[in-house]
């Protein structure tokens, strides 16, 4: 178990390159299980999540190959139809290679992922989708059976709130299902219009992805492709609020503006300068004051949950207050009392959390309890005067790339370190 050592109050400069969205990585490699011939991959991150799905899909069947960011992977034949509980268990976008293998095959069994440190997440939308597209569904033992007696076919599918989650696995069912499908209130992330792009490129039917109705038409089968994943925003929009924290500059290679949705306006309100440039997004923050805005979780475009933990580390250095209201996730304010060690000002009440901005934090030994939050840590920390020693590391190596050699690169002093404990 790696720790972060971290010096604070270097101001960051230079450029800095975004790797490929993990949470896009994951769903266009499961959909590599859509077709035996070959799908490539480009701008594959290599995490700690990625090497997971990596090794369930090896035991599903596919033959993986990978070259630097290269990813190629074969699914000639399906050789096991079941995902045990060990993997699907770490990581719940695994559990989106039920619908693929369903629609191949006619038959799954797949470990529900069961509850994580942000909150419970059941899979409902995910079941109720795939019912509603002809599937049968039992849950044995903790395991979703589920087969398709007479093949999936198209359905109109309304979630009654946003899931990202649910929206990719139903495109991805549907993509072979018989007929049409129109999913709505269907999830508008960039991952979503990612995947999209990717099947479509494998030679599915999609419109409408980016808008709340999705429409499917189901094809025969599938075929190889090459396909480009789209920039991480949340590891862009992690970088700008690290420079909002630290100050300085940064060119963020291979990211825009309009990948962080409405982050962007947040973010230039909170005292920050963002420019579209050729190659990427420059991010700015020289001298001004740091304010204190308001801002709730919401689904793309709106403020996106996975910058919640980092944002309140910048606002723990504000002028002046702001109220931030996680409405995603029940449990996601878990960076809250190691951010108080830092000497943050916070009180939470419920889904929202008062945060009284400080002229300084101090730096101290904190704990990493997810991914997100830990990624809060550092944005505090880099700001923080002295050393603060992030634990637990491996949770950021679940999804940022190279997270300490970037931050090196562009100034900041930080050191990985073995833990002795
Ligand atoms: N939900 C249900 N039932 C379902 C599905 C979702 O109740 O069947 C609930 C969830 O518990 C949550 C809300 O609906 O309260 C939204 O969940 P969603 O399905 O949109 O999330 P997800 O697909 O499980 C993805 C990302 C998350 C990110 C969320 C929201 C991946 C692998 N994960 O999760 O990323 O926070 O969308 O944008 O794509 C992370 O990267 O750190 C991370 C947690």
């Amino acid at each position: 178990m790696d720790k972060l050592a971290i010096i604070g109050g270097r101001e960051l400069y230079g450029e800095l390159a975004i790797s490929g969205a993990k949470n896009s990585a994951l769903k266009v490699m499961v959909a590599a299980l859509l077709t035996a011939d070959t799908l490539t991959l480009e701008n594959v991150p290599d995490l700690a999540d990625v090497r997971q799905l990596i090794q369930l899909l090896t035991h599903l069947g596919v033959e993986v190959e990978r070259e630097g960011s290269t990813l190629s992977l074969t699914t000639g034949d399906i050789s096991s139809t079941e995902a045990p509980y060990d993997i699907v268990r770490k990581m719940r976008a695994s559990f989106n290679v039920l619908g693929p293998i369903l629609a191949r095959e006619g038959k799954a069994r797949v470990s529900l992922p069961g509850g994580c440190a942000i909150g419970a997440r059941p899979v409902d939308l995910h079941l109720k989708a795939l019912e509603a597209m002809g599937a049968q569904i039992e849950l044995d033992e903790g395991y979703v059976i589920a087969t398709t007696p007479s093949g999936l076919r198209g359905a109109e599918i309304t979630f009654p709130f946003v899931s990202v989650g649910a929206t990719e696995h139903s495109m991805m069912a549907a993509a072979l299902a018989v007929g049409e499908t129109v999913l709505m209130n269907a999830a508008k992330e960039p991952e979503i219009i990612d995947l999209a792009e990717c099947l479509i490129a494998m030679g599915a039917r999609i419109e409408g992805a980016g808008t709340e109705t999705i429409r499917i038409k189901g094809v025969a089968s599938l075929h190889g492709a090459t396909h480009q994943v789209v920039a991480d925003r949340i590891e862009m929009g992690s970088y700008a609020m690290a420079v909002g924290a630290a100050g300085g500059e940064l060119l963020l290679k291979n990211g825009r503006r309009a990948l962080l949705g409405e982050a962007d306006v947040i973010l230039e309100q909170a005292g920050l300068t963002l420019s579209d440039e050729e190659g990427g997004l420059r991010v700015t923050k020289w001298g001004r004051p740091t304010v204190g805005t308001n801002v709730e979780t919401a689904p793309f475009p709106g403020f996106p949950t996975d910058l919640q933990a980092q944002y309140m580390a910048l606002m723990s250095l504000a002028d002046g207050t702001s109220v931030i209201c996680e409405k995603i996730f029940e449990n996601r304010f878990m960076h809250v009392p190691e951010l108080m060690r830092l000497g943050a000002d916070i009180h939470i009440d419920g889904q929202c959390a008062t945060v009284k901005g400080k002229k300084v934090l101090k730096g101290a030994p904190v704990m990493a309890t997810d991914l997100r939050a830990s990624m809060s840590l550092i944005v505090a920390g880099l700001a923080a005067e002295g050393q603060t020693m992030v634990s637990r590391l491996y949770h950021l190596d679940r999804g940022f790339e190279r997270l300490d050699e970037k931050l090196q690169s562009v100034g900041a002093l930080v050191e990985r370190v073995k833990d002795e404990e």
